[in-house]
């Protein structure tokens, strides 16, 4: 059972600890940042030159709060970047914070995941704690680190301290920053617990501690596999709109009024990200190999990647209404980042719904203030500065970043809205 103990922000906290951050990508480079800010010296290590690179000369994507962290950090000596993986050797604390993807088959690519962790338990030393909190499978922190840090004769809340704690950063969204999340904690043993609960204290507002690696390693596949179920049953209730002429929005929307029993989730072109499309998998991935399954999640997630392909043929049936064929249509994508706010392109819909109509043969052209160029299949299209300008056969809304106006689709035929974001989408797919 997990103790649910919420820990003040400042509580117990170590002070001007040395902290290595493995993996500065869209969450390692917060979290090193929320670290430095909290007092401590952090030393981030990349295999990617060119990510360090990019920031060190600010070409990042970050909140603007977590962009001035980053101004304030790269002018001070605390603040390092590093290629070299021997540079955690003379941490206190080393974060484990890389990518956890699935291949083109949806089985996890464990890859990054079992170098750095390797390379952590390499450079490890008595007295280190060390922290995943990449998302895995269920098991992974005893696999790739408790066992391996025995082989080398240290074990784990004794010699060594070892945790999971799950990354719940929520890219774009100030709302959700990292001081205002609470963080779950499952550590190797109590001592454990205890160092990695109180070195996050002062990165997120509160801890919630459970009794294993493995508890807090399944809260995190379990956080994002209820948004994937539930966006999928709001993908479905979308395409019942469609058949009963009503407008799903207003329908969510009233619904929400209900204060127990019922989340808001909006039906959308699909998934993206480094979460909602891979995390389940993880766990879909470890039922099977345990000759078990979760049907629910399973067919939430195929119609999930169904998705992209369903808004394809509704393109298609848009255009044929108007009395046009693929081949030669013009058509724009307005907004091609997986979701508003942030310019970050992994797994997005919009991808496949463009190589789909490309495929069909119609000229696909994307407006993205976020976005300024995308390279699909080594054909790079540039993001249009001004797409009403142009006409157009059909306009997909893929992404309304905020701050975008596209108030000039009001007077405009063919547009299909897919976020369902706006009011009066009635078109949407
Ligand atoms: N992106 C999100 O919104 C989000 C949110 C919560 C949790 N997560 C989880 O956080 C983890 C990291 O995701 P991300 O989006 O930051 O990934 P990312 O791809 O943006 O960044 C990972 C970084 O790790 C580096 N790297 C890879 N292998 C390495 C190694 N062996 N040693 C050192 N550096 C290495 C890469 O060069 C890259 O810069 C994943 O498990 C992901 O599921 C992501």
């Amino acid at each position: 059972m997990g103790e649910g103990v919420d820990l003040p922000q400042q509580a117990t906290a170590p002070r001007c600890a040395t902290v290595a951050v493995i993996g500065l990508g869209y969450v390692g480079l917060p979290t090193a940042l929320s670290l430095h800010a909290a007092g401590h010296t952090v030393v981030g290590v990349d295999v990617s030159g060119r990510r360090l690179a990019d920031v060190s000369e600010l070409r990042v994507d970050l909140a603007p709060a977590q962009r001035e962290l980053l101004v304030t950090a790269l002018g001070r000596e605390d603040f390092r970047l590093s290629r070299d993986p021997a540079e955690v050797a003379d941490a206190d604390a080393v974060i484990i914070c890389v990518p956890t993807p699935v291949d083109r088959h949806h089985v996890p690519d464990l890859t990054a995941l079992s170098a750095a962790c390797a390379s952590a338990v390499e450079h490890a030393r008595p007295g280190q704690l060390l922290v995943l909190t990449s998302t895995s499978y269920v098991g992974t922190t005893r696999d790739l680190l408790v066992g391996p840090l025995s082989e080398r004769g240290l074990e784990a809340d004794t010699d060594v301290f070892v945790a999971f704690a799950p990354e719940r950063i929520d890219p774009g969204n100030p709302a959700h920053s990292p001081d205002r999340t609470p963080r779950v904690v499952g550590g190797a043993g109590p001592r454990s617990t205890q160092l990695a609960a109180s070195l996050l204290a002062g990165t997120a507002p509160s801890i919630h501690r459970v009794d294993s690696p493995e508890t807090a390693e399944m809260s995190k596949l379990w956080e994002n596999t209820f948004r994937a179920v539930n966006i999928a049953l709001a993908n479905e209730l979308a395409d019942a709109c469609v058949e009963l002429t009503l407008d799903p929005r207003e329908v969510v929307e009233a619904a929400a009024t209900k204060p127990y029993g019922f989340l808001p989730f909006y039906p959308g072109p699909g998934v993206g990200g480094h979460c909602i499309p891979c995390d389940p998998h993880y766990l879909l991935w470890q039922l099977k190999a345990l000759r078990s399954a979760a049907p629910l999640v399973d067919s939430a997630m195929s119609a999930i990647a169904a998705r992209p392909g369903a808004v394809v043929r509704r393109a298609r049936e848009a255009l044929a209404e108007r009395g046009v064929t693929p081949a030669g249509a013009r058509v724009l994508v307005l907004g091609v980042a997986y979701k508003p706010a942030v310019a970050d392109v992994r797994e997005s819909p919009a991808l496949e719904i463009i190589d789909g109509l490309s495929a069909l043969g119609a000229d696909v052209a994307y407006s993205d203030p976020l976005v300024p160029e995308l390279d699909r299949a080594g054909a790079v299209r540039r993001s249009l500065a001004a797409p009403e300008d142009h006409d157009w056969d059909l306009i997909l809304v893929h992404t309304d970043h905020p701050g975008t106006d596209l108030s000039w689709l009001s007077d405009r035929p063919g547009v299909l809205e897919l976020t369902h974001r706006r009011p009066a989408a009635a078109g949407a797919a």
